[in-house]
């Protein structure tokens, strides 16, 4: 019996042969793949990593954990990464290492393995998540350790040691993909002028081809957490999938940008998250009903910082805990029912109502009723434009 290790498992090429790999080099290797809405054949996947060689193969349904505890807390803090980033992966990323430490604590295994590169993000979040939550534990990530240095090569690698994979020496893109949205890169799109073809898209319909009608949709927020859709209570794993599905059809969701990864490099990425904008654009509606300005603008600044903490894979830490109780405060308020208009790619706010909104018609109106006293207007805007008064001259 060899030392036990868990390998985030995904069925793909890398995993497979990182299977192979790691039981050569003495592992007993646990295959670990974690739901989270990616609508993979586990089954087959289960069955191919244990032809592969691992000694077990785990399924881990962590859909409702990753949409309550990350998706929403991100919701609530209007988390958005360089204006066009949903995190829908880096906020999968701390979850799929809790359940890996949770399985390597139950199975006595004494490493974790992942198959991220030396290059991107996602390994910085295992890493640093997983060191967080068991200082323990040793992490191999064969990817950046092994000798297999193209695509080609590992291929060639599977076939010699008859491992079962579907994979083509070309892949078009690399691609992850779960219920709040889908990542895609490489290929191709390593080029920032290239504009994807259709093909590449695949949560979302383009504007030709989206549904030629607008579709209206009510969402119902409690505490900023969305509870109904159309007036039906749902919970928040079958909301997001619905509303997903509807959104992409109207083709709402798509982003396309140059981002700055932690490790220092620019990357093209394209994202899908039909269901996160259109969420995204609801909630930050009824925030502007519901909080008053100097909340609302430190609000903002929160979200920026927040947005930073998950991409830098800090999740599991003060800042974050702090960052959320402060949130969780903000969002008593954030209680009503925005209704939103979604055609052709855009996902527009037509009406917003609340029990607890700030709005007061009697003291915005420019009609009969107006409550507003305009003649204290007068000595307001005296005082505040006191410290500058005679202060600039015509001549510059
Ligand atoms: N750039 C995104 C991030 O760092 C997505 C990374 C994963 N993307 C992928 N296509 N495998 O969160």
């Amino acid at each position: 019996m060899g030392k036990k290790i868990v390998l985030a498992y995904s069925g793909g090429l890398d995993t497979s042969v990182g299977i192979k790999w790691l039981t050569k080099k003495g592992y007993d290797v646990i295959a670990y793949m974690a739901d989270v809405g990616q609508e993979s054949d586990f089954e087959t996947y289960k069955q191919r990593a244990l032809r592969t060689g691992a000694v077990k193969a785990i399924v881990d349904d962590l859909k409702d954990e990753f949409v309550e505890d990350f998706v929403f807390k991100a919701l609530k803090a209007d988390a958005l990464y360089e204006g066009g980033y949903l995190l829908a992966t880096a906020l999968s990323r701390p979850l799929i290492a809790k359940g890996m430490v949770k399985a390597a604590v139950e199975e006595g295994a004494v490493a974790v393995a992942h198959g991220c590169t030396g290059k991107g993000n996602d390994q910085v979040r295992f890493e640093v998540s997983i060191g967080a939550l068991d200082s323990k534990l040793d992490i191999v990530a064969f990817v950046r350790e092994w000798e297999l240095k193209t695509r080609q090569e590992e291929i060639d690698y599977a076939k010699k040691n008859n491992i079962p994979i579907e994979a083509t020496a070309k892949k078009p893109y690399s691609i992850d993909l779960n219920l709040w949205g889908i990542s895609i890169e490489s290929g191709k799109l390593e080029d920032p002028y290239f504009e994807p073809e259709g093909g590449v898209y695949q949560l979302t319909k383009g504007v030709d081809e989206a549904k030629k009608t607008p579709t209206y949709v009510e969402i119902e927020f409690k505490n900023g957490v969305p509870v109904k859709l159309d007036g039906k209570a749902m919970d928040g794993t079958s909301l997001i999938l619905k509303l997903s599905k509807v959104a992409g059809d109207a083709g709402i969701g798509r982003s396309d940008m140059v981002e700055n990864r932690l490790v220092g490099i620019k990357s093209r990425e394209i994202y899908e998250a039909p269901a996160g904008w259109t969420l995204y654009a609801a909630h930050k509606a009824l925030e502007s009903l519901v909080l008053d300005r100097e909340l609302s603008h430190f609000k903002e600044m929160i979200a920026l910082k927040y947005s930073e903490i998950v991409y830098y894979g800090l999740w599991y830490t003060p800042l974050r805990e702090a960052l959320d109780k402060f949130i969780d405060e903000t969002q008593k308020a954030v209680n009503g029912t925005v209704r939103m208009k979604l055609h052709k790619g855009n996902c527009s706010v037509v009406g917003r109502k609340s029990p607890d909104s700030l709005y007061k018609k009697e003291l915005a109106t420019y009609e009969k009723g107006d409550k507003f006293d305009q003649s204290l207007a007068k000595g307001f805007n005296r005082i505040w434009g006191l410290p500058y008064r005679g202060s600039q001259s015509l001549e510059k």
